[in-house]
C-alpha cells in the first residue's frame, strides 16, 4: 500500500499525416489509462454487484516522458511522417526508422507506444515481458482507438487492454475456444471464448458453458473483447500479476 509505480511512456505517432493525432488526444489517452489502472474510472458503476469485491485499483500509473534518451527535454510525443498508409500486425517495420517507422526509445527506461494505422481491422497488439527483440518491445495501437476516435472502440480502452498484455495479462478466456484454456488468474471466472459487443447484466449473471452458474463470466473485464463502453475493470488477481510482472521483468521502468 502507498507505493505508486510511475511508468514513463513515449508515444511515436507514425502516420502519413501524424498531425491528425493532437497532443490533447494523447493526453486524453494517458488520463484514461491512469483512471483505469487506478480504478477510479467513473464508469465502474457498470460493474455488477457480484463482481464489485474483485474490482482493483492498481499501483501502476503512466506519465509522459520528460526527457529523450539523449537527455533533451521532451513532451513524450514524437511525430513521424511515413509513406506507408498502414502496417500489418505481423510487420515490425513501424518500429524502425529505417523502414518508415520510428525506433523505440530504450525499452528498459520507457514504455514505447506506437500510434499508427493498422491494416485488416486490427486495433492493437503488444509484447509480453521477456519476449521478442528489445527494439520491438511495447504496444502498437490504431490511431482511431484513442478517446474520441471511432465507435465502438473510442474510449482509449485498446491501450488499457494492450498494456495489460505488456504487464503479462492473458485474454480472459485463455485464448482457446473451450474450457481448458486459462488466463492463469484465479478470480476471473473460466470463460469459453471472447465476448463481443456490449452485453447487459440486467437479467443477472451471464453464464456460459465453462461457468454455468452465478456469478457467470466477467465480460466487463479489460482483457475481454467487449466494446470500450463495456470494459471497465481489472481484478485483484490481475493487479497482483501485473505488479509482479512489473517488479520482476520491467522494474527498470519504475521511476
Ligand atoms: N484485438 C486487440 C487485442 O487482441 C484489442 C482489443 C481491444 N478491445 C477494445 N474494446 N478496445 O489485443
Ligand atoms: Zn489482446
Ligand atoms: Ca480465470
Amino acid at each position: 500500500e502507498g507505493t505508486t509505480y510511475y511508468i514513463p511512456i513515449v508515444f511515436h505517432i507514425v502516420l502519413t499525416n501524424p498531425n491528425l493525432v493532437t497532443d490533447a488526444m494523447v493526453q486524453a489517452q494517458v488520463d484514461q489509462l491512469n483512471r483505469d489502472y487506478g480504478g477510479v474510472n467513473p464508469d465502474s458503476t457498470l460493474i455488477p454487484s457480484w463482481f464489485k469485491p474483485l474490482f482493483a485499483k492498481t499501483s501502476i500509473q503512466f506519465k509522459l516522458a520528460q526527457r529523450t534518451p539523449d537527455d533533451n527535454p521532451s513532451t513524450g510525443i514524437e511525430r513521424i511522417t511515413t509513406s506507408k498508409s498502414s502496417f500489418a500486425i505481423t510487420d515490425p517495420s513501424v518500429k524502425y526508422t529505417s523502414s518508415g517507422g520510428a525506433n523505440a526509445w530504450d525499452h528498459t527506461k520507457y514504455f514505447n507506444v506506437w500510434i499508427t494505422d493498422l491494416s485488416q481491422g486490427y486495433l492493437g497488439y503488444a509484447t509480453f515481458p521477456n519476449s521478442g527483440p528489445a527494439a520491438e518491445d511495447g504496444v502498437v495501437i490504431k490511431y482511431t482507438s484513442l478517446p474520441g476516435g471511432t465507435a465502438p472502440y473510442n474510449k482509449g480502452r485498446t491501450l488499457v487492454h494492450e498494456s495489460g498484455h505488456f504487464f503479462s495479462l492473458i485474454h480472459i478466456w485463455g485464448d482457446e475456444n473451450g474450457c481448458s484454456g486459462t488466463d492463469e488468474i484465479d478470480d476471473t471466472p473460466n470463460q469459453g471464448t471472447y465476448t463481443s459487443g456490449c452485453p447487459t447484466s440486467s437479467g443477472g449473471p451471464r453464464t456460459d458453458a465453462c461457468t454455468t452458474t452465478s456469478p457467470g463470466i466477467m465480460y466487463e473485464n479489460y482483457m475481454d473483447y467487449t466494446d470500450d463502453a463495456c470494459m471497465v475493470m481489472f481484478t485483484l488477481d490481475q493487479k497482483a500479476r501485473m505488479e509482479s510482472a512489473l517488479n520482476v521483468y520491467r522494474a527498470s521502468l519504475i521511476t
